[in-house]
């Protein structure tokens, strides 16, 4: 969650301009009662106007525009406690020109490793990465970000400071079969990279901006356990009505997308304004620690019900989206949300902040506004989990002892070791993978359905000595009747995390039709 300088300021950035948002950023927290908050203030282009490097190849920077140079401004955005974010181009030219028609400068292969340093050691925590100059070049995506994920990574090594990787090809899939992307766009490779990529073109503040960049960004496959995809930065509070932002700052949080507002923060914000990007409820649901991306679970002419698996049992977030012109009665079933189909459950209106009462089996909202949203929280009953069996595990993968574990023995040393499940008539849906990883860092594995190119997870520490398991939850593209999901080793020279188990789990199940599938 946090603000950029793009959608209100173009390239108008300065160090006065920067620390004026940064102190309405802050004065936007003094709002939300409990929960998450608003971290980031990222500078986006235009910091970087003179494009000359001196003859050791740093940044000439335009002490005018900054004085102190960029650590000044970081500096100041860390004392209002929030995170500080920089951007650059992938290759030798940025997207944005200059009044007198040139291109604004980018970084490239040959600077990388000299450029991310010098973000960290400026005490960036955030840089976005941008292709305009990379497209210009025919650099491949994902060759390229790569370069740069090692550049920022020994950079970390270097300053003790690792940045959020923000990813900016707008969704580019590769035509060239040269590519090792090659029709494929960032929500396949993209996680393990950066933390999050952007999925479609740049968003502007209308409402069919909106609803493009929101059909454009489901891609579930491939966000999980810290890896987002990004719908762009958000255009609330930039003009449209007052029914529009908070269905579209509804549609953002039930994807789990990142909350990066864009409204000049340095006007006076109206009350309900304020209210609007500050409830809560609204940005936990956002902010949910499973971090998965909300499903797409019926559609009916302009009407669409989104729903998104939550931590904590029986526990969903809900989107009745009306995008039509007349308010209409629109209902959500337990069996659309993969809750016990016949049971009650507890149904709360997250924007009203009221307890509508026990449902048993769906619940009718009775006015959906023409444009807007009803959403909801439901609280329910979960279908058992079901087990899948393990099968042959490979390499060096074996099994040990596992106290912890209900099966009393855990897979470790990946290798690879393969799971077999069946499901009935599912297209894609939820699996929770059991592990431990007693080390302090986090642990990687990559995980394959039914041989289709992997995506990379990652394993917080589960902490403690105790061999305890922890638990990621994911979203996979599986099909009707037997599956195989393998999980490896990401690489031998980074920790894996020993299994204990994968089951299936409830959650909603996704309208088959809507899926483009990642893999
Ligand atoms: C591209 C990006 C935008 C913004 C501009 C800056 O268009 O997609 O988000 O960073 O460049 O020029």
């Amino acid at each position: 969650m946090g603000w950029s300088s793009w959608n209100s300021l173009g390239e108008g950035v300065s160090y006065d301009v920067i620390r004026t948002e940064a102190d309405g950023l802050a004065a936007l927290n003094t709002h939300i009662t409990s929960g998450a908050r608003y971290e980031y203030v990222n500078i986006d282009e235009g910091w970087w106007r003179s494009g000359q490097r001196d003859e050791s190849g740093n940044f000439i920077v335009d002490t005018t525009q900054w004085p102190g140079g960029m650590r000044a401004i970081a500096r100041y955005i860390h004392d209002k406690g929030l995170k500080a974010g920089i951007y650059i181009d992938a290759g030798p030219q940025g997207c944005g020109k200059r009044p007198d028609g040139t291109h604004f400068v980018g970084s490239d292969f040959a600077h990388y490793d000299h450029d991310f340093l010098q973000f960290a050691q400026w005490g960036f925590d955030f840089v976005k990465v941008d292709f305009c100059g990379g497209l210009s070049k025919n650099y491949d995506p994902e060759t390229t970000y790569r370069a740069i994920a090692q550049a920022i990574r020994r950079a970390h090594s270097q300053t003790g400071r690792l940045m959020t990787f923000s990813l900016c090809d707008g969704g580019m899939i590769p035509t060239s079969k040269l590519f090792p992307d090659y029709g494929e766009g960032p929500w396949v490779w993209g996680a393990g990279v950066g933390t999050m990529w952007r999925t479609t073109r740049d968003i502007t503040p209308d409402f069919g901006s909106v609803t493009y960049n929101l059909a454009g960004n489901y891609h579930p496959d491939g966000q999980h356990t810290g890896y987002y995809n990004d719908p762009d930065m958000m255009v609330a509070a930039m003009g449209m009505s007052a029914v529009h932002d908070q269905a579209h700052v509804s549609l953002w949080a039930i994807a789990g997308a990142p909350m990066i507002l864009g409204n000049d923060l340095a006007k006076r914000l109206a009350a309900d304004t304020a209210r609007l990007l500050t409830n809560p409820e609204v940005l936990a649901i956002d902010q949910d620690a499973l971090g998965l991306q909300g499903l797409l679970v019926a559609q009916s002419g302009s009407q669409q019900i989104w729903a998104k698996l939550l931590a904590g049992t029986g526990q969903r977030a809900v989107v009745l989206f009306n995008n039509s012109t007349t308010d209409a009665q629109m209902v959500v079933t337990w069996d659309a949300l993969g809750l016990v189909p016949s049971s009650q459950a507890s149904v709360r209106d997250v924007w009203t902040r009221k307890d509508l009462g026990r449902f048993t089996a769906s619940y009718t909202a009775p006015d959906v506004p023409a444009g807007g949203v009803t959403m909801l929280t439901v609280s329910g009953t979960e279908t058992a989990p079901v087990a899948w069996e393990p099968g042959p595990l490979t390499g060096t993968a074996t099994y040990s002892r596992c106290p912890a574990c209900q099966s009393g023995r855990k897979i470790t040393h990946l290798g690879t070791a393969s799971f077999r499940g069946s499901v009935s008539t599912a297209r894609g849906g939820f699996v929770e993978i059991g592990y431990i990883n007693d080390g302090v860092q986090t642990a990687y594995a990559q995980l394959a359905m039914n041989g289709k190119r992997p995506t990379t997870l990652a394993f917080p520490p589960t902490g403690g000595d105790d061999g305890r398991l922890g638990a990621v939850t994911v979203y996979v593209p599986y099909e009707p009747g037997s599956n195989t999901l393998a999980l490896s080793n990401a690489d031998p020279s980074i920790p894996a995390p020993d299994i204990g188990y994968v089951v299936t789990v409830g959650g909603p199940v996704p309208l088959a039709s809507a899926i483009s599938t990642a893999h």
